[in-house]
């Protein structure tokens, strides 16, 4: 059974539908990257499977219960966090504060998940007395996955989380899913550097006008003529 499974997913805004029947699936322990071109539908798609978006048609079951139509409040209790690409950490808040206030729905103690997350982040741990908002871009995505994390997720959806990053600080961001990964939890991505993206990644779906266009692994991804031509530059 898959961890997350999509299909037949019709969404949009007002009148308009921008996903046509998407289908998409992620298996435990995998990370999956979404790519494909500006206003594809990418970000739509994350959000209607994190309750953001209303879903018009389809289906969504996680972890073998039908989540569809449940609200992000509901979904996140059931194992599931979600990073958004803007706006992820609360700037005026500490490093610290930020993760407590991911861990606010956690029973009980949440000190030894922070003593995780900075075992995991250890800039994090340097500059937890720092505001988020005054951290660089880079840094202030590891607040967000660190913040996200607190809750223990089966699956962490990250939308574009190295974009606007310098490509040191993106490697870095991309290393540290791969870390997340290891530790247990799946990940679902979305990544407009389909190249790094789809190069840690163990499958991939290539999204285009709101339609499925290509899924493989993610080298032969990398290897697809058509994928190389239309993402990759080449
Ligand atoms: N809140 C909204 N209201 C109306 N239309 C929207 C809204 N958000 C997105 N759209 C439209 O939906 C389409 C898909 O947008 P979406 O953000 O899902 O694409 P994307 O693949 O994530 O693109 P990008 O690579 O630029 O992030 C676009 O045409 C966009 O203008
Ligand atoms: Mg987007």
């Amino acid at each position: 059974m898959a961890l997350l499974e999509v299909s037949g997913l019709r969404a949009g805004y007002a009148e308009v539908d921008i996903l046509h029947g998407v289908q998409l699936a992620v298996e435990q322990g995998e990370i999956v990257c979404v790519v494909g071109p500006n206003g594809a539908g990418k970000s739509t798609l994350m959000k209607a499977v994190f309750g953001l978006v209303p879903v018009r048609e389809g289906r969504i079951v996680f972890q073998g219960e039908d989540i569809t139509g449940l609200g992000p409040a509901q979904i996140v209790r059931r194992g599931m966090c979600y990073v958004p690409q803007n706006n992820n950490v609360f700037p005026s808040l500490t490093v610290e504060e930020n993760l407590e206030m991911g861990a606010f729905i956690r029973q009980g103690d949440f000190r030894q998940k922070m003593e995780e997350m900075f075992e995991l982040f250890p800039v994090l741990k340097e500059r937890r007395r720092q505001k988020a908002g005054t951290m660089s871009g880079g840094q202030q995505q590891m607040v967000a996955m660190a913040r996200a994390l607190m809750l223990d997720p089966k699956l962490l959806l990250l939308d574009e989380p190295t974009a606007g990053l310098s490509p040191k600080f993106a490697e870095l961001v991309l290393e540290k899913v791969v870390e997340i990964n290891q530790r247990g939890v799946s990940v679902l991505m979305i990544e407009q550097n389909a190249r790094a993206g789809l190069a840690i990644s163990h499958r991939g779906y290539v999204l285009t006008m709101g339609r499925n266009r290509l899924d493989d692994t993610g080298q032969n991804l990398l290897a697809n003529e058509e994928v190389g031509r239309l993402f990759l530059g080449g």
